[in-house]
This record gives C-alpha cells, structure tokens and sequence, in this order.
C-alpha cells in the first residue's frame, strides 16, 4: 500500500531528520530529499506536503542552495522552517536581511493563533519558540500575512492561506519550542489533508512482502551485532525467508564486558543459523598507531565488511547481505547536504567493493523508536528491543587514541562498574544511554602514600529521546561518588574520574 508522504527538502540543516521524525509522530510517512531534487522528481513522488528544512547558508549568497520558483505552482502545501522561511521569502519576493542583533536559544514569540498552524492546539498568545538565525525576513512577498513576531524578529511566522504556503523563523522540530509537535501536526494534518495512515503494524507487514520479493529463493546473511537494530532486523527477516537466513555475529575484540557470549546465549538456540566470529586480532592489527577517529571508524566499518566477505566465502554463495542501519546513520553519513559529523558504522566506511549480489537494509527508513515499536510488534523480548543504543565499532571508539589490549581490558571493567552501579541504584530505565570513556589524558594522583600518573576515566550518561538532541543526566553525587570510588580502586592505570555534562549540541553522545 502506498503511504501519503511528506518530503523533507534539505538545505543543510542539522535539524532535518528530527523534522522528519516530527511528521512520522503524526502517524505520516516522511523521507528526507536533498534540497537540490530536482522538481520533476518531486513531482513523481506525488507528496502531499514539502517542508524546507533550515540550514548554514545566507539565501542572499549566490552559492547558497535556492529552489526553482515553480515549485509553488505545484499546488503542494509548503512549511519553511529557519533557512526554508528565508528561502520562501527570497524567491517570492520578499527581502532578507542580516540581524541587527541574532537570536538563538528559547525566545518569548507572540502569535496570532488565527493561523491554522497556531489554532487549535493549546498555544497561548506568548510562548517560547526555539531560534537559531542571522538572518531575518526584513519585508515579507507580497499577499503574505504575518502570524508570528517575537522582540528582534517582526516575522517570526508569515503565510499565504490560499496558496498553502507557510513559514516559521523558529524551529517547532525542536522540543524547546512550546508546542512545536502540534504546529506540524497542524500543517500536515489541517493544511495537507493528511490522515495518518503509517503505523508499525503496516510497516511490518509490508517490509516482510518486500523482502520475499527480493530475495526470493537466495540465501541471505545478516550482520548480528546483538544491539537492537541488528536483533529488529533479524527478526524481520526470520519471518521473511527464516530458513535462507544465516547470522553472523563479528565479534570485533569491542564489545562491553561478557557482552560477546551474552549475545551468543540470546541467539545460538534461536532457530536461524548462527556463527559467531572471533576476529579480535585481525581488527587491532588493522587499528595499530591509528587514533584518528574517523580513520577509525572507517577502518572498522570496512573490516567488518571483509569479515562477512570470509564468511560468506566458506558458505558457499550467498546473495544478499542484511545490515541493521537505521535513517540517523544514512542522514548522519551526508545523503543531504547537513555537514558530516561522523561517518557511522556500516555506511560511511562501506567500501565500494562488495562480494554479495546487494546488500539490504531492512530498517534504512525507521528511527530509533520505530524500529523499537517494530522488534515489539514483531514479537522480540522487551530485555533486547529496549537495550540501550552501543555505537556498532564499540569501545573502539569510547578509547580516545590508539587502543591498546591494556586500554581495552581498562575501559571494560570501568564501564561495567558504572552500568553496574547505576542498575543498583534504579536508574538504569530513566538513562537513556551511559558509558565510561578512556580518555587520553594522564594526570598526577597519589596512592598508597606514591605518586601515580595515571589515566582519567570520563562517565557520560543522557538522557534524550531521539539521540540527535541529548541533556545530561543528573544523577546524584552520592551515585557518582561510588562509582568513582570503586573505578580508582578496582581499576588498575585510572587514577582520575569525571562527568561529562555537556549537551548534544554542541557536543555529541559519544566521544569520537
Ligand atoms: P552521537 O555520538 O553522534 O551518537 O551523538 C548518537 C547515537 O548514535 C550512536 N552511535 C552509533 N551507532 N553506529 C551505530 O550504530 C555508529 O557508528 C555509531 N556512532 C554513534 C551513539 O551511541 C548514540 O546513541
């Protein structure tokens, strides 16, 4: 069944999959396109609403990404968000100017609730809406009206009802912005005649047709990692084509403590076939003197490709490669034109030379909490579907540096005290995600009554929702204080502990 779909248009925003994940909470499909897609291709896609995501860029700058003006005569309701706003602004005719003074963070913005984007759903007159511009919409085109103003922004919000063309300077995306889910609710909803007919069930069902259709008679292996995307794509495509299906699980060296064996004991007597390979050392070899983290990354991503490649060989022939990459990953991996902030495991270090007919990726479309909803609609145990995110190159990329067996052996029980600690104080269920970090940083301590020049340990705990924005979680001193306590004692080479509490942005969950 064909889905009514919104499409993202991407003009460099770091915000653009959280939009896309805004309109799927609304029970609509959503994909995110580059900004650049040409017209006729939009056209095909037949969407039902387009929204102009924010981005870097001055649309006053002849190098910035424009759109062609006949994109508002495709009778297509349009929402601009930041960058998109400015967009409509310039190529309708208005004018964009620089800020006198810029606004960013929570600003006191005052609507005209009129407007079907701001009626109907609990928005006071005065609320909080989340900014990030340099630039303003200074005049707005001609027929438009403006619905939002804040104190250094006369048009905060403008639109034009008949043409079904509206714009915010704010970003609703973002949680700040008091009642911002509704606003795109609004939109794709009351302005694009939207339903809401994407649910999980439905997902579920027509991506196992999907895959029988492919695959058809050949034999599939999958890339098990024992993580949830990994254990959500397994179970997909048991029910799909179960006894082609072989896993494999590459244990790369990087696992968390017991981990390894852990997964094993999950999948070993699950039906499917199943191989666990042990190829630490091949993957340290490959690491030795490396420490820049996006050659890590890289390094890893292909080695886990030519593992496979190995495996696949001693199998006989094997068609089809399943990998649990999930929409973040392909967003985050620059198939718009958002900066590269890291290239995720499995996709920005894929080489381009694979051994296999095709390589599938059941879950490329789904978030996070999608692809949670699917393992549970799919009938996976709550222990793995709600197992917290393990980034897929592992502690490799939680040691800053090179990685030593020392390092590895170091950070693995400092982080199973935390994990540990944390459980036996209840706070597991409300963290979202939590590790400790070896950092490369050695500082002066004293134990016993002799200097020490050991390593510091960092602790990084969060607690977010869709793991692009994260707050630091605030766990108690006392909590923290045994773990600290327990790492410089049990923990050989770590004299020093301390927490991270930065938020994402700016920082990122991980490290590296
Ligand atoms: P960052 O560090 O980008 O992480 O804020 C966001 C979330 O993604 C996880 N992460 C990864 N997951 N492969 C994955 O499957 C990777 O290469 C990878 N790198 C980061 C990270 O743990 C966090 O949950």
């Amino acid at each position: 069944m064909k889905h009514q779909l919104i499409i993202v248009l991407d003009f460099g925003g770091q915000y653009n999959q959280l939009i896309a994940r805004r309109v799927r909470e609304c029970g609509v499909y959503c994909e995110v396109k580059n900004g650049k897609t040409p017209i006729s291709e939009i056209q095909k896609l037949q969407p039902k609403g387009i929204i102009f995501t924010g981005g870097p860029n001055s649309v006053n700058h002849a190098n910035s990404p424009h759109v062609a003006k006949e994109i508002f005569d495709l009778q297509i309701p349009i929402l601009g968000i930041c960058y998109g706003a400015q967009l409509i602004a310039y190529t309708l005719g208005g004018k964009v100017s620089p800020c006198q003074t810029s606004e960013y963070g929570k600003t006191d913005t005052h609507y005209d609730t009129s407007s079907v984007l701001f009626g109907g759903i609990h928005l006071p007159e005065t609320a909080p809406s989340w900014m990030s511009h340099t630039d303003y919409v200074s005049e707005v085109p001609e027929g438009f009206r403006i619905t939002a103003h804040t104190a250094d922004c006369p048009a905060a919000a403008f639109e034009h009802e008949t043409k079904k063309i509206y714009a915010v300077q704010f970003h609703p995306e973002v949680n700040h912005t008091f009642a911002g889910q509704g606003m795109i609710d609004s939109f794709v909803k009351n302005v694009c005649g939207c339903t809401g007919d994407w649910s999980m069930s439905g997902y579920a069902k027509t991506a196992i047709e999907e895959i029988r259709q492919k695959v058809g008679s050949g034999k599939v292996l999958l890339a098990l990692s024992g993580g949830v995307d990994s254990s959500v794509a397994a179970a997909l495509l048991a029910k799909a084509v179960g006894s082609q299906l072989t896993c494999i699980f590459v244990d790369h060296g990087f696992m968390r403590k017991n981990e390894g064996d852990e997964v094993e004991n999950a999948f070993r007597d699950s039906g499917m076939q199943f191989i666990r390979v042990n190829a630490k050392d091949q993957f340290m070899q490959k690491l030795q003197g490396v420490s820049e983290p996006e050659s890590k990354r890289k390094i890893i991503g292909e080695e886990f490709i030519r593992v496979f490649e190995q495996e696949a060989k001693k199998l006989g022939k094997v068609d089809y490669l399943v990998q649990g990459t999930i929409y973040p990953d392909v967003i985050e991996s620059g198939s718009g034109d958002a900066a590269v902030i890291k290239s995720h495991h499995n996709v920005g270090g894929l080489p381009d030379y694979v051994d296999f007919k095709e390589i599938i990726e059941p879950l490329r479309m789904l978030f996070k909490d999608e692809v949670r909803k699917l393992g549970t609609e799919l009938g996976l145990s709550p222990v793995l579907v709600h197992r917290q995110p393990f980034p897929g190159p592992g502690l490799a990329i939680r040691i800053i540096g090179e990685i030593t067996d020392q390092k590895l052996e170091m950070l693995r029980e400092a982080d199973f005290i935390f994990r540990q600690e944390l459980a036996e104080a209840g706070l597991d269920r409300e963290i979202n995600q939590y590790f400790a970090v070896l950092t490369d940083m050695r500082s002066v301590g004293v134990m016993g009554d002799a200097r020490t020049y050991d390593y510091t340990v960092a602790l990084r705990a969060v607690t977010t929702t869709d793991f692009m924005t994260a707050d630091f979680a605030r766990i108690p001193y006392e909590v923290l204080g045994v773990v600290a306590n327990r790492i410089v004692n049990e923990v050989p080479k770590v004299n020093r502990i301390v927490y991270d509490i930065t938020t994402k942005p700016p920082a990122t969950i991980e490290w590296e």
